[in-house]
């Protein structure tokens, strides 16, 4: 048996014992409309603190608890939110009567053991994209998110952009017609030799003040890393590198937009290009995945060029719906952001061009009101797997160097 399969029965295992405590779900408060909420977080670092002012901003919220390994993640969540109980063990922190909802924002591997643990303590969720490390993890995942009757909702924030509203009604009234390609790109810089993402180890950040088996989280048993600890982006053990940062913020809105199922397969190229610092995951990426009904979706990255900044073009027979964000305009040489849609002459002769207008929601109040109503959020579970799946498909293909298909995957919760 193999190293991975022997991992993915273990996260089987532990997580169907997870769920199993989780189908006798304890009373959780029925909020009223002026109700307080209550909120813990695990994993508060760099998004989690920026997601704790995000979270503070909404009227009638409290930081109740956060859970860290690292003990300066506590005084820092302290600065933010005084009064914060702090636990190194999230468990601890799960075991609070007075948590309405938990906001996971831990690194990647660590994502899958927190969101079902939250879900077993009857607590309403927000994780972090990537849902989850593995496609195992997020089919868990995903079955005790339904067997449960939580609020999840996924840090997914472009899915509550109005962009997204405008484009799918564009769609719908039929102003792109038949739609068999879309591109989308995401590019970023650095000075020479400082590789994207690598930051400093903090002087504190010693084997005395960080949990490191909790960090570890089930991988193989290693010596303390500082550096691993804080740059966990760069390595496979913790991280599916671009593909989990950023691609799935665009292959979910892209799929949100065109109401896409999970891809029937995957290629993508690539490597360790623009800076080799001793990172696994590859800087330059060129993703495609094949839809059902004649459709190719490509993704391109690169952090050595940022020119062309972030963008989708959905490219229909009738139309094309763009998708900028701090793109350089070709000819006018200034930065671009917004939607746009633009006619095809050969299609719509008379049609004319149009800008988006709706306006975005913030996406933290759309959870926080969602845990009040039981509402779906925005950025529900169901758009948290199929972009998870989407990404992890283009992975498995990247570290196979063979296309993935689908079926090979074992995705047992196919839409
Ligand atoms: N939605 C967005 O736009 C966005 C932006 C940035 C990051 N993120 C996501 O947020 C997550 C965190 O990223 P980050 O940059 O803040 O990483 P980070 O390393 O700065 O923070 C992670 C925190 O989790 C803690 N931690 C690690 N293992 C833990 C465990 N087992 N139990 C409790 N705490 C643990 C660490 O000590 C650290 O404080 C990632 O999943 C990332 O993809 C999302």
């Amino acid at each position: 048996m193999t190293k991975r399969t022997i991992e993915r029965r273990e996260f089987l295992k532990r997580a169907a014992a997870g769920a199993a405590v989780g189908l006798v779900y304890p009373h959780a408060r029925v909020l009223g409309a002026s109700d307080r909420v209550r909120l813990g977080i695990i994993g508060p670092g760099a998004r989690g603190q920026e997601l704790m002012h995000e979270f503070l901003k909404v009227p009638n919220v409290e930081f109740v608890a956060v859970a860290d390994v690292y003990t300066r993640r506590h005084d820092e969540a302290k600065q933010i939110a005084p009064g914060v109980k702090a636990f190194d063990d999230h468990r601890r922190l799960l075991d609070l009567k007075d948590l309405d909802a938990v906001i996971v924002a831990t690194p990647l591997h660590c994502h899958a053991r927190h969101f079902l643990d939250t879900l077993a303590a009857g607590k309403d969720l927000y994780c972090e994209k990537t849902m989850t490390w593995s496609i195992a993890e997020a089919d868990e995942c995903l079955q005790a998110a339904k067997r449960s009757n939580r609020v999840v909702g996924i840090g997914l924030q472009h899915q509550s952009s109005g962009q997204l509203v405008d484009a799918k009604q564009w769609i719908k009234d039929g102003l792109v017609g038949k739609i068999t390609s879309v591109e989308s790109w995401m590019s970023r810089n650095t000075p020479r030799g400082k590789g994207q993402w690598v930051r400093p180890i903090p002087a504190d950040c010693t084997a005395a003040n960080v949990r490191w088996e909790a960090f570890l989280n089930g991988r193989p048993r290693r010596p303390f890393d500082a550096y691993q600890f804080i740059n966990w982006r760069l390595f496979w053990d913790y991280s599916g590198g671009n593909v989990t940062e950023n691609m799935v913020h665009q292959i979910a809105w892209i799929m949100r937009a065109l109401d896409l199922p999970l891809p029937t397969a995957a290629y993508m190229s690539g490597g360790v290009f623009s800076e080799k610092d001793g990172r696994e995951v590859p800087d330059t990426i060129a993703v495609t995945l094949d839809f059902p009904n004649d459709l190719v979706v490509t993704w391109q990255s690169t952090f050595s060029n940022k020119r062309f900044g972030i963008g989708d073009r959905i490219l229909g027979s009738h139309g094309t719906i763009e998708r900028l964000m701090g793109a350089t305009d070709m000819v006018t040489g200034k930065s671009e952001s917004g939607l746009r849609y633009y006619p095809e002459k050969d299609n719509r002769p008379e049609g004319a061009a149009l800008a988006g207008e709706t306006k975005d929601q913030h996406h933290m109040t759309n959870f926080i009101d969602c845990v009040r109503t039981r509402k779906e959020p925005n950025a529900h579970v169901e758009i948290g797997y199929r972009s998870a799946v989407a990404g992890h498909m283009a992975n498995m293909a990247y570290r196979q160097k063979q296309r993935v298909t689908l079926e090979a995957t074992h995705a047992t919760a196919r839409r």
